[in-house]
């Protein structure tokens, strides 16, 4: 086991280079099973989430490659369509492999997935949706097992929460299925502009992406495919962060500044000044910050995978911030660490009041999630003395090389052995 140990109150500067979206590549992987042959996937993020999701293909027959940022995915000798639990448990994403092998060979058995211990993350918008298509979906022992008789079907499908991966999922079946699929209520996120723009590359018919109603005509025939992966807003977003929380001043290249259209105004409006170009963030922090609220919501909301990164900002913010988690029910894992650093928080359901403090002190403390545990190293990264982060294999999940790019700022980050 390794841990971080950051020695804080240093102000970042420098510049910083965006990876590739974790969440983006995950379902494009998933989408390559649709296809027969070799497709060239590049900008994919180094993350040991990439790593399962390509244990999980590898499993089904797939031939995968990784050249620096190149994945080469070879789908030509899949010979199976149902994937162990041991990977499952790992990887949520691992769930986006049931409409592709439904849609591909009419049969599927994946096991109820993992993930992040953010919540209860059911998947029955998923199922809904594929049923809709003509399958014949059963859960039994912890498998979903699903098959269709004579292939899927388009349908008009609406989704009864704008969820990433029924979304997703339903997008991937549909890109194959006989005829035309209408989702409802589809999740507005980039990664599935960037799905969306996959799949068209290889001859689907797809309209609407990026709004609420996607119209995927399908294609048997996927011809193979070369796509560059998005940046990863997420990650954007945490060094955004992580120069408002240290007063620094970070240079973000390679980014999407309009994948972050909300958290770019909330910063202005705390007093962070931000200022774009076609593919750079420059975000300088300076304190006192006011305080502020936020409210996680459904894309182009305001993204719950920066909740917990913000909380951390509300923390050092002049009076009391206000945070509401409506996404997912348990994803305050890191207030108490935070606490353990002198933040004042008070817990009340889906709401955090935050009440800021003039520093937070290093502390042990521990990650438990993805962006939880990447809200500590932010909240490390303020705090006066040393800050020892604990179970840091969360922040690998989702994180390239974290500590290499915050040392470039002028961290002071080292990771050791437990
Ligand atoms: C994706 C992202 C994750 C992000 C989340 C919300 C990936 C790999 N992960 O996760 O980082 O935090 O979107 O933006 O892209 N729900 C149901 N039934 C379903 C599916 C979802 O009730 O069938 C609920 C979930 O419990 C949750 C909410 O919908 O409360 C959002 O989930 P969803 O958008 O599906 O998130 P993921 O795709 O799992």
């Amino acid at each position: 086991m390794q841990k971080f140990l950051i020695q804080g109150n240093i102000p970042l500067k420098g510049k910083v280079k965006l990876s590739g979206a974790k969440n983006a590549t995950l379902p494009i992987m998933a989408a390559s099973l649709l296809i027969r042959g070799k497709c060239y996937l590049d900008n994919v993020p180094k993350l040991t989430d990439i790593e399962m999701m390509g244990e999980v293909l590898r499993e089904l027959g797939t031939n995968l490659i990784r050249q620096d940022n190149r994945l080469t995915i070879d789908t030509s000798f899949i010979q199976k369509e149902e994937i162990s639990c041991e990977l499952a448990k790992k990887l949520r994403a691992s769930v986006l492999v049931l409409g592709p092998l439904l849609a591909r060979n009419k049969r599927a058995k994946v096991p109820l997935p993992g993930g992040c211990n953010i919540g209860s993350r059911p998947v029955n918008l998923h199922l809904k949706g594929l049923r809709s298509m003509g399958a014949n979906i059963e859960v039994k022992k912890g498998y979903i097992e699903a098959t269709v008789n004579s292939g899927l079907t388009g349908s008009s499908i609406y989704l009864d929460f704008p969820s990433v991966g029924a979304t997703e999922n339903i997008m991937l079946a549909a890109s194959i299925a006989r005829g035309t699929t209408v989702i409802k209520n589809a999740s507005r996120s980039p990664e599935i502009v960037d799905l969306s723009n996959f799949l068209k590359k290889g001859g689907v018919k797809i309209k609407g992406a990026g709004t609420d109603t996607i119209i995927i005509t399908g294609n048997k025939e996927i011809v193979p495919i070369t796509h560059s992966i998005i940046p990863d807003r997420i990650e954007a977003g945490t060094f955004m962060i992580a120069a408002a929380i240290t007063g620094g001043e970070i240079l973000i290249t390679n980014a999407k500044p309009e994948h972050l259209g909300v958290l770019i105004s909330k910063l202005k409006q705390i007093g962070v000044e931000v200022k774009l170009d076609k593919d750079k963030i420059m975000v300088k922090g300076s304190f006192p910050l006011k305080s502020f609220n936020v409210t996680t919501l459904p894309d182009p909301g305001f993204p719950t995978d920066l909740q917990p990164q913000i909380t951390s900002l509300a923390c050092l913010a002049d009076g009391e911030s206000v945070i509401s988690e409506t996404i997912f029910e348990n994803r305050f894992t890191h207030i108490p660490e935070l606490e353990k650093m002198g933040a004042k928080i008070t817990r009340r359901g889906k709401t955090a009041i935050v009440k800021g403090v003039p520093f937070l002190h290093g502390s042990c403390v521990v990650a438990y999630d993805i962006r939880g545990g990447a809200s500590l190293v932010l909240a490390g990264l303020a705090a006066r003395g040393t800050t020892e982060i604990l179970n840091i294999h969360h922040i690998d999940r989702g994180y390239q090389k974290i500590e290499e790019k915050l040392i470039l700022l002028g961290a002071k980050i080292k990771r050791v052995e437990d």
